[in-house]
C-alpha cells in the first residue's frame, strides 16, 4: 500500500491501481461513466474522470494514471469540472435525451452527472449529431438504440469478461462508430448465452432486454 493525498486527505491505496479506483474505493467520487470495476485496461473513451496531479501540466484521466505513493491530486479544481462538463457535453450530443420514454429513466448514469455537475441535460448552445437508426432489433434477446449510445465500451468489455471474446463489438468508425452484435451468417445469435450482462453494464438505457422492455 501506498498514501496518496486527494483533496487535502491521506488516503491510502494499491500501488498500481487506478488512481480512479483509489478514490472511489476511499469513497472520494470522481465523475466517470466507463470505468468498471476492476478493469485491467480502461478505455478511457468517457473523458470525464479528469484529475489535476501536482507536477503534471494538465489534467489527466484518473482512470489512466497507475497509483504511486506521494501523488498529490485535485478532483474539484474549476479547470476538472470545467473539463468534465465539456465531456459530458460531448456524450450528450450525440445521446438523444428524451428520458420520458426511456427504460432507464432516473437511473441513468448521464442524469446522474448532469446532476453532480449541476448542468442541464440539453443544454441550449448543444448541437445533436444523433445516428439515423433508432433501434437495433437484430438480436434474438437483446435490444439496441443507436442513438442513445454513447459508445462507453462497457458492454463489449463484460461480455469480452464472460465469453472470453465479445459477442458484441464496436462496428465502423468516427461518427459511424456503433456496437454490433455478432450475428452468424444464417442470421442466428446462437453464441449468446442471453445472460444479459451487457445490457445490466449498460449505463444509459441504449442497450436492454426484450424482458426488460416488455416489463415496463
Ligand atoms: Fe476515465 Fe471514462 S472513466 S475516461
Amino acid at each position: 500500500m501506498v498514501k496518496i493525498t486527494v483533496d487535502n486527505r491521506e488516503i491510502e491505496a494499491a500501488e498500481g491501481m487506478p488512481l480512479l479506483e483509489a478514490c472511489l474505493k476511499n469513497d472520494i467520487y470522481i465523475p466517470n461513466l466507463c470505468w468498471i470495476d476492476g478493469m485491467k485496461t480502461p478505455s478511457a473513451s468517457c473523458r470525464l474522470c479528469f484529475v489535476e496531479i501536482e507536477g503534471e501540466k494538465t489534467p489527466l484521466p484518473a482512470c489512466t494514471v497507475p497509483t504511486r505513493g506521494g501523488l498529490v491530486v485535485r478532483t474539484d479544481s474549476p479547470a476538472v469540472r470545467e473539463l468534465q462538463r465539456s465531456g459530458l457535453a460531448l456524450l450528450l450530443s450525440v445521446h438523444h435525451v428524451d428520458c420520458r420514454h426511456c427504460h432507464a429513466n432516473k437511473k441513468c448514469a448521464l442524469q446522474r452527472l448532469a446532476r453532480f455537475l449541476k448542468v442541464t441535460l440539453k443544454p441550449k448552445h448543444l448541437d445533436h449529431v444523433l445516428k439515423p437508426v433508432e433501434t437495433d432489433e437484430t438480436h434474438s434477446c437483446l435490444v439496441h438504440f443507436p442513438n442513445r449510445c454513447v459508445l462507453c465500451g462497457r458492454c463489449v468489455h463484460v461480455c469480452r469478461e464472460v465469453h472470453g471474446q465479445p459477442l458484441i463489438s464496436f462496428a465502423k468508425r468516427g461518427f459511424d462508430t456503433v456496437i454490433r452484435f455478432q450475428i452468424a451468417r444464417n442470421g442466428s445469435d446462437a453464441d449468446c448465452e442471453s445472460c444479459g450482462a451487457c445490457a445490466a453494464a449498460c449505463p444509459v438505457g441504449a442497450l436492454t432486454t426484450r424482458a426488460v422492455l416488455r416489463g415496463r
